[in-house]
This record gives C-alpha cells, sequence and structure tokens, in this order.
C-alpha cells in the first residue's frame, strides 16, 4: 500500500475520508496538510459524527482525532513492534518537521521493506495440517519432505534440514572433524555466522580479502595463507554470486583440504547448470524470513559423501544412535527444524521458480533505471554462472554528491528501506584475534555498497519509482531527467 493512501488532508470531507478507509482496509486515515501530521480520523469516529448529527459533507478538520501516535522514521524495530496493537494496527512514521515519511502496521514496517517473505502459496493450509494432526515437532512429514525437496531441487546426493543456516555451518564443520587448533579460510564480506560458526567449532577462521568484480573470497589469497594448520576453505556466494568454485576445487585437492560453500544467499545460484553447494564437501543454507525460500528460521546442509551426512544427522539429533532411542555414542546437538517450519518451506518450495523469475525481473529493472545513472558499480556475474537474485546491491562511485550512510537516512525519509552492504568481518570487535590478509578491496565495496528492496511483489513502476529516488537523493536534478529519459 501507498502512503498517499493513508493520508488525507484536513479540508477533504469525511466523505473523502470514508473512501480512503474503505479503500486501505485499515480503518483509519492520518490527517495531514501537505503531509504535516496533524492528527488521525478512524471509521469509528466518522461514525460518532454521523450519528452526533454532522453531514458527510462536513470537513475533516471538524472531527479529526488530535490525539495520535507517531513515530520517527527511524525508529528500531523494537520501538515500532512495541507501539504496534490491535488497538494502533497502523502508525505514521515523520521527519524531524513532524512530516508523514511513512508508516508502519500489523503486516510490515516500513512502506517499501527492503526484502520481506511472500506467503501466498499453501503455507497456512500446511501449518494448519501441522496442528490439526498434532505433528509440531521436528517429527513429521514436512520434514522429510523439505529434506526431499532441497535434494531434489539442488541435484545433491543427501540433505538434511536443520534450525538455521548457522547451526548448519558449524554442524558442517564438526562433521568434517574440523576442530581444536585447525584454520579455515574465510571470506572478508560476510555475515558475522560464518565466522561464528568457525569460532564455535573450536577452530580459527583466517579472514582473507575478496575479489574486487564478484566481491567473493581471492582465490589469489587463499593460495597463499594456507599453512599445515588449514583445513578447510570455507567460500560464501554473497548475494547470490558464485564463487570460482573450480579454482576453489583446485586448490582444495591440491592441499588436501575441505570445502564447505556457504549458500545460505544462493539458493537457485549455479555454475554451468550445476548448483552452488554440491562442489564441495557440504553446502549450507538459510531460510530465515528474507532469504529465497523461508521457514521463518530454517537450514538445510546437502552432502556430496554418505559418512559426512551419517555423522551429521546422529548430531543434529542429540547425539542419539539410530535405532538405539536415548543411547548416546557421542555428544551432539539440537539442531533439528520443526514440523511447522518445515511446512511453510515446502509451501515456498512449490513457488521458488516463480519468486526466481521475478528477482531476476526485478534486478534487470534496477539495472535498466539505475545503472544509466553515473553513480553505481555492479557485483559482475560471468556467463555461464546464474545468480539466485537475492538482494539487489551496488556500490556507489565517487560522483555521488552524499555518502551510502546519508543515502540510507535520506531513503528512510522517503519510506524506502535499505542497508548497508556487510561490514568487512575483520573490522568487528568479536573477529579481531583473527588472522587476516586484506588489500583494501572488501574495506571500499562495505563503504560503497547498498542493498534495495527486491521483495517478489515489487512492480516495474515500483522500481522505477524506488530508482529515481536514489538517484534523486544522490545527484542533481540533469542526472534524474537523464534516467527518467532512458527509462
Ligand atoms: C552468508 C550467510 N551465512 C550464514 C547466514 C546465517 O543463516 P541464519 O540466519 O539462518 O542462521 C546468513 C544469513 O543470515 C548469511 O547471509
Amino acid at each position: 500500500m501507498k502512503l498517499e493512501e493513508l493520508c488525507i488532508n484536513s479540508n477533504k470531507t469525511i466523505r473523502d475520508a470514508l473512501i480512503k478507509i474503505d479503500n486501505n482496509a485499515h480503518g483509519i486515515v492520518f490527517v495531514v496538510d501537505d503531509y504535516q501530521l496533524l492528527g488521525v480520523i478512524s471509521d469509528g469516529d466518522i461514525r460518532r459524527a454521523i450519528i452526533s448529527g454532522k453531514s458527510i459533507n462536513t470537513e475533516v478538520s471538524d472531527v479529526y482525532n488530535k490525539q495520535c501516535i507517531s513515530l520517527t522514521h527511524n525508529a528500531s524495530i523494537e520501538e515500532i513492534q512495541s507501539t504496534l496493537s490491535e488497538r494502533y494496527k497502523v502508525i505514521p512514521l515523520v521527519d524531524d518537521n513532524k512530516k508523514v515519511v511513512d508508516f508502519a502496521s500489523i503486516y510490515r514496517l516500513h512502506q517499501t521493506p527492503v526484502l520481506e517473505p511472500l506467503l501466498g502459496g499453501n503455507e497456512l493450509e500446511y501449518v494448519t495440517d501441522c496442528v490439526k494432526t498434532n505433528w509440531i515437532s521436528s517429527q513429521g512429514k514436512y520434514v522429510l519432505q523439505f529434506e526431499e525437496e532441497v535434494k531434489k531441487y539442488t541435484d545433491s546426493n543427501y540433505a538434511l534440514a536443520v534450525s538455521n543456516g548457522t547451526v548448519a555451518l558449524h554442524l558442517a564443520l564438526v562433521s568434517l572433524g574440523i576442530g581444536e587448533g585447525d584454520e579455515v579460510i574465510v571470506p572478508d564480506i560476510t555475515f558475522g555466522a560464518t565466522l561464528n560458526a568457525v569460532i564455535l567449532a573450536g577452530a580459527k577462521p583466517v579472514i582473507v580479502d575478496v575479489e574486487k568484480q564478484t566481491w567473493n573470497i581471492s582465490t589469489d589469497l587463499i593460495n597463499k595463507n594456507i599453512t599445515q594448520n588449514t583445513k578447510a576453505i570455507m567460500p560464501v556466494h554473497i548475494y547470490g554470486v558464485p564463487c570460482n568454485m573450480a579454482e576453489i576445487m583446485t586448490i582444495a585437492e591440491h592441499h588436501n583440504l575441505h570445502v564447505i560453500e556457504d549458500c545460505a544467499e544462493a539458493l537457485g545460484s549455479s555454475i554451468d547448470g550445476k548448483h552452488v553447494g554440491t562442489f564441495g564437501d557440504i553446502g549450507t543454507f538459510s531460510f530465515f524470513g528474507n532469504k529465497v525460500i523461508t521457514c521463518g528460521e530454517g537450514g538445510a546442509l546437502i552432502f556430496r559423501d554418505v559418512n559426512a551426512y551419517n555423522k551429521a544427522k546422529i548430531l543434529r539429533d542429540h547425539g542419539m544412535t539410530p535405532g538405539k532411542r536415548y543411547w548416546h555414542d557421542v555428544v551432539g546437538f539440537n539442531y533439528r527444524l520443526t514440523n511447522l517450519q518445515a511446512a511453510i518451506g515446502c509451501a515456498q518450495f512449490e513457488q521458488l521458480e516463480q519468486f526466481r523469475e521475478k528477482r531476476k525481473q526485478i534486478f534487470s529493472w534496477y539495472d535498466k533505471y539505475l545503472l544509466n545513472s553515473k553513480f553505481f558499480d555492479k557485483q559482475f556475474l560471468s556467463n555461464d554462472y546464474e545468480s539466485s537474485y537475492w538482494l539487489y546491491t551496488v556500490l556507489i562511485k565517487d560522483k555521488g554528491l552524499i555518502n551510502r550512510d546519508e543515502l540510507i537516512v535520506r531513503l528512510s525519509k522517503l519510506g524506502i528501506d535499505s542497508r548497508p552492504i556487510f561490514y568487512p568481518m575483520s573490522q568487528m570487535p568479536a573477529f579481531q584475534e583473527c588472522k587476516t590478509d586484506l588489500n583494501g578491496v572488501s574495506e571500499h565495496i562495505s563503504a560503497s555498497g547498498i542493498s534495495l528492496p527486491t521483495s517478489v511483489y515489487l512492480t516495474e513502476d515500483d522500481v522505477c519509482k524506488i530508482s529515481n529516488k536514489v538517484i534523486n537523493c544522490l545527484g542533481s536534478a540533469e542526472d534524474l531527467k537523464m534516467v527518467v529519459q532512458d527509462g
């Protein structure tokens, strides 16, 4: 829903307000003068006004409620969540001058969120089935079905469902016997979970810089940092763009190293038709709410080898020995996925191809509207590589008049949620003890990268408007005109 559908000028009639309320289905509109927030008017306020003798043509200014709750456009998720309630289902978000620039509702925290799931398929039906049949824990048909879907889709040998992408990485490391004293080579640009998993397994991450074009781990630096303690390479297919797996596997085979592919953002990414996650020993996926498809929280591992699969399966289930319940030959974890989560995942799998096509389209629209401008550089995707098209992310060139952080603030004032690219792992206090080999590339990428809204329900018109606002924030009216004409 657009902000305009929730705002009404105070000189309009209560009839006009009722029409807006009828269309927006939120039971309320924000009363404004040129987007300056004055108050709100609800269908209840209008009902009471009419009962007390007001005509349907009465001006909104006569009737509206001046007592209204609002938050600032940069309010935290916690603030917004704790303000929304059964009573306040939609809240205006205002800038420093009290102008309404965005809104939060019980459905979403911003007018244009950066990424949100679309639960438009059989999710409710399958979850209801779990509740009705009492199968809500980790035993149940949807878990097995979900594992089968992961295996089939990625064309892998074995698949295991787990609670999230982070424990998938941890389980992968432990199943391959990686731990105390071992080194694992990881990229400087990733989400912190990649390194957390290595450290929690007792091993040491060795952080190396990334390639300028692909933003993925540098194979030169992998080679340079192999020591007698190196046990594994953990490439991350960042934003869905596949790493150079041919070179990584050659290095791994030459030095007898394990390869764990972090495919959290890359379900559907492939090289020459071969899915990422199937090159190394183990590939891991995340099904968090913002991923390519979701279980709410969820993860999976795919395996080349049956031994690692069998070991991981036991470790996932408390270390219990198969065929002998409540007997532990090894110390394990409870990393299981519930049937409820798997039910959502199965329904999402049914829509995966449709989502993929839509994301690809959204990427092409952004390319069309943004890359014509002089402001952006894009992540390179080789011709024989397919991306998952997870999250549209670009680098701002130096020519922009404002920097990335300022752009994020300005977009937020326009109701557009965005996010910075991941910060370099090497810069964080949590990872200060790690060995590093850096050359400034990740620092540059991280300082200038921004991710833009990529939810699958966006239309070309939405992407065009977002792009124009982005360019307008960054540059002059000249540049904006240029893009609009080209578009
Ligand atoms: C690259 C990467 N690795 C690991 C994870 C962890 O996945 P999860 O959030 O499901 O634990 C994420 C995502 O959040 C990620 O982006």
